[in-house]
């Protein structure tokens, strides 16, 4: 099994600039790349790891051992941290980091049903305790609905097509593996010039849906902004546009960037809860890129707290 080699690790630590007095969440903890890198950077800061994937345990009392109990390890949602934290006594926090999607561990194992190059389960959720798996989708989603979430979370322009044949094929026999799922979109999408399989896009859609990962990223971004202290930092590292979008909407409401003059009579914006680190996106180099394919797409964005209060999270207002 490959190990997860870390994405952005310099970048993201600059942006986090961590203190040896600081309280730091590392919101998806995976292999521990980004907890490590804290504790090492920071000798006497702690760091709160959460993963909703019980495989993390381990390898979190591993790292816990190792750095004498400065890693507290929370398992659960990132969307649900400032009830994890609260639970855990931690009102305030100096820093959080969110690594979003699947870790290479998931990816690779063909028994946690995430990959369609490797036959297995189609499960792909996240926390195998809990929840829905892919197959429960295919089997069970109205095909209009399941047409909607290939369309809004795989960007799948055959969606409706990929939905058909998905629904006419689960008649005869409901879908139990993730090669039994690969082998039907291919038979209905043509492989595409660059050379992406053509399952890609509705699996992505498949894990997003089944994982709610998208309704977790704005809960935990949110949650980070209840939780920081001012000069706290965030760091949010997305690997697709779906997730970019929400994290790049969210900042921009919330540092009022790019906010143009107000017209006569149009209520005065509350003030900004972050400052913008960076204007734009930070990407990988080239290097990085080279030795680490799964970084290619990959995005940080971060920003600095303010002093200003918290606001009630409701999606539709930076959308
Ligand atoms: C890309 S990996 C993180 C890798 C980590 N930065 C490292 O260096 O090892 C993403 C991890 O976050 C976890 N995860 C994704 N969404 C989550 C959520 N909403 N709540 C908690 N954990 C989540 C996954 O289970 C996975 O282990």
């Amino acid at each position: 099994m490959t190990s997860h080699l870390p994405v952005l690790l310099a970048e993201v630590l600059t942006a986090l600039a961590p203190r040896a007095d600081g309280v730091y969440v590392d919101g998806t903890f995976g292999a521990g790349g980004y907890s490590r890198a804290i504790l090492e950077a920071a000798p006497g800061c702690h760091v709160v790891g959460i993963d909703r994937d019980p495989a993390a345990e381990p390898r979190a009392a591993a790292l816990a051992a190792e750095f004498d109990g400065r890693l507290t390890f929370l398992p659960g949602r990132f969307g649900d941290m400032v009830r994890l934290l609260t639970d855990a006594g931690i009102p305030q926090v100096d820093g959080v980091a969110l690594d979003v999607g699947v870790s290479s561990m998931q990816i690779d194992q063909a028994e946690r049903g995430f990959s369609f190059m490797r036959n297995g389960p189609l499960d792909m959720r996240m926390d195998t305790r809990s929840g829905e798996t892919a197959a429960d989708v295919v089997n069970t989603l109205a095909e209009e609905d399941l047409a909607n979430v290939i369309y809004r979370f795989g960007e799948e322009r055959m969606s409706r097509r990929v939905a058909r044949a998905i629904a006419q094929a689960r008649e005869t026999l409901p879908f139990t593996t993730t090669g039994q799922l690969a082998s039907v979109i291919r038979s209905v999408v043509r492989k595409s010039k660059d050379g992406i399989d053509p399952a890609t896009r509705t699996f992505q859609a498949l894990r997003i849906y089944v994982n709610d990962e998208i309704g977790e990223l704005e809960r935990g971004l949110a949650g980070a902004e209840a939780l920081l202290r001012p000069d706290g930092r965030l760091a949010v590292v997305s690997f697709h546009s779906l997730e970019d979008r929400v994290v790049k909407a969210f900042l921009r409401d919330r540092s009022g960037s790019e906010r143009g003059r107000l017209l006569p009579g149009e209520p005065t914006p509350p003030p900004p809860t972050f400052e913008l680190l960076s204007r734009k996106a930070v990407a990988p180099t080239a290097a990085e890129a080279k030795a680490n394919p799964r970084a290619r797409s990959a995005k940080l964005r971060s920003a600095l707290r303010t002093s200003m209060p918290a606001r009630p999270w409701t999606w539709g207002d930076v959308q």
